[in-house]
């Protein structure tokens, strides 16, 4: 059941709904009426992109681009007569985000729905969501949902008994990280190896199968039936000027209450992490905290009054990205941590690009060596410049970032400790080796 919030809430309203994924109880409380509306009175598709882009709706997905003209940069269709397709990217695996993922398993209705009404807007015939493998329930629960509103003339041909046709069609990811990205999604979608792809072309001039394509997050197309049923002003008056409406935070790590908590944009951090999260656990000292997945930078604890929002999490140094907060406490050695996390990174890369395969490894054998006591005196400079030679933007795709941001902040934001790491080989006073436990889990598997 998602908790009360002090703020007006309307992304999880019914999540805590008895069957709360079902059709009966979807439509009960509002569902598709949205679509009825843009169906029957008709809008036109340019009104409902105009209404989004109004919104001022920034992508969930990362990268937090306007969702909205993102959609106006599909062809014009007087001009392109090719077959055109949204793809829902529900692969969800950055670490540390697990939002999506209650979209989907409890309100997979509203999913379906924000689909629909985006696919009119693009003038997509048909919607592929992208779900990652792991997530078996979340498959589950959406092709059970798909079913059902194609059972009630919802999906397929003539939808609610207009001349509106579009087709929903699930495909279950393997487990790769790549294959979030959208070029990666696409080639995997067409049941290729989730390579991305060289831009230009971008998506909406050759997306799926070559057709104009546009690629959103489940929780940008999630918003969508609520900003046309209550309007962009509504939707701008929730947030902040350059991050508008309400954002699932998924907070985990080291705190009381991990979870999903729906919230404003441009919240204070520390709300997040004392309030609804119940504070760092075991009443220990916060140390360090990512804003949004493991790809953005770690801030340090005298940052966390910094309001989550776009610009002002830009400021701060790090980047919002899919909103999940990830909170270390004193104990931890945070060059130990960044291992961690340049190990998964490492393993990710699909190695096309010889910054990303190359500086990938070169980024987890450094760290590695620093977190088990062999560091050398300039192993801080040598992680900086090996970071500063990945990003920005160097590459096919923005994997190679992900892996150089949060090193980049670690050596800026934790020089002290990062160095002295290195120099002397030992953990931080007071911290406990968090690799023991990982040694044993490999030595297992
Ligand atoms: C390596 C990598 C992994 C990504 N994984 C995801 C993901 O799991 N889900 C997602 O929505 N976007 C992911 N993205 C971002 C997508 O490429 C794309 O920007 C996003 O799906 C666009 O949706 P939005 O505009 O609605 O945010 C990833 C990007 C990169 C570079
Ligand atoms: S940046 Fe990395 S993951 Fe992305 S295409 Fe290049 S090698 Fe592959």
């Amino acid at each position: 059941m998602a908790p009360k919030m002090p703020w007006p809430t309307y992304l999880l309203d019914r999540v805590g709904l008895p069957d709360s994924h079902k059709l009966e109880v979807y439509r009960q409380h509002g569902g598709y009426a949205a679509l009825e509306d843009v169906l029957r009175k008709p809008w036109k598709p340019e009104e409902v992109t105009a209404v989004v882009k109004d919104s001022g709706l920034r992508g969930r997905g990362g990268a937090g681009f306007s969702t909205g003209l993102k959609w106006t940069f599909m062809p014009d269709p007087a001009k392109d007569g090719r077959r055109r397709y949204l793809a829902i990217n529900a692969d969800e695996s950055e670490p540390g985000t697990c939002k999506d993922r209650v979209l989907m398993e409890k309100d997979p209705h509203g999913l379906l729905e924000g689909c629909l009404i985006s696919a009119y807007a693009i003038r997509a015939e048909a919607v592929y969501i992208y779900v990652r493998g792991e997530y078996r329930k979340s498959l589950a629960v959406l092709q059970a949902a798909i079913d059902e509103a194609r059972a009630a003339g919802l999906v397929g041909k003539g939808i609610l008994g207009t001349s509106f046709d579009c087709e929903i069609w699930m495909h279950m990811g393997a487990g790769a990280y790549i294959c979030g990205e959208e070029t990666g999604l696409m080639e995997s979608l067409e049941g290729k190896r989730g390579h991305p792809r060289p831009k230009p072309p971008f998506p909406a001039g050759y997306g799926l199968w070559g057709q104009p394509t546009t690629v959103n997050n489940v929780e940008s197309i999630f918003n969508v039936p609520f900003i046309v049923q209550r309007g962009a002003e509504w939707f701008r008056s929730i947030g902040t000027k350059g991050s508008t409406g309400n954002f699932l935070c998924g907070i985990s790590g080291h705190v009381e209450r991990p979870g999903v908590y729906e919230v404003p944009m441009g919240i204070s951090a520390r709300q997040i992490v004392e309030e609804l999260a119940g504070g760092v656990w075991k009443g220990r000292k916060l140390k360090a905290w990512f804003p949004g997945g493991s790809s953005t930078g770690m801030l340090p604890a005298a940052a966390i009054d910094t309001p989550m929002d776009h610009d002002s999490i830009k400021n701060a140094g790090s980047m919002l990205g899919t909103g999940a907060m990830i909170v270390i406490d004193e104990t931890v050695s945070l060059v130990e941590a960044e291992y961690v996390i340049a190990r998964f990174y490492e393993h990710e890369s699909c190695g096309q690009c010889s910054q990303c395969r190359e500086g990938t490894q070169w980024l987890d054998q450094i760290l590695h060596r620093i977190a088990r006591g062999h560091g050398r005196v300039d192993d801080p400079a040598l992680l900086e410049s090996l970071a500063r030679g990945m990003a920005p933007a160097k590459t096919i795709c923005a994997l190679s970032d992900a892996a150089a941001i949060p090193t980049l902040a670690l050596v800026k934001n934790f020089a002290a400790e990062v160095q002295e790491h290195a120099t002397t080989g030992r953990l931080p006073a007071g911290c406990v080796s968090i690799l023991a436990a990982q040694d044993l889990q490999e030595a297992h598997a």
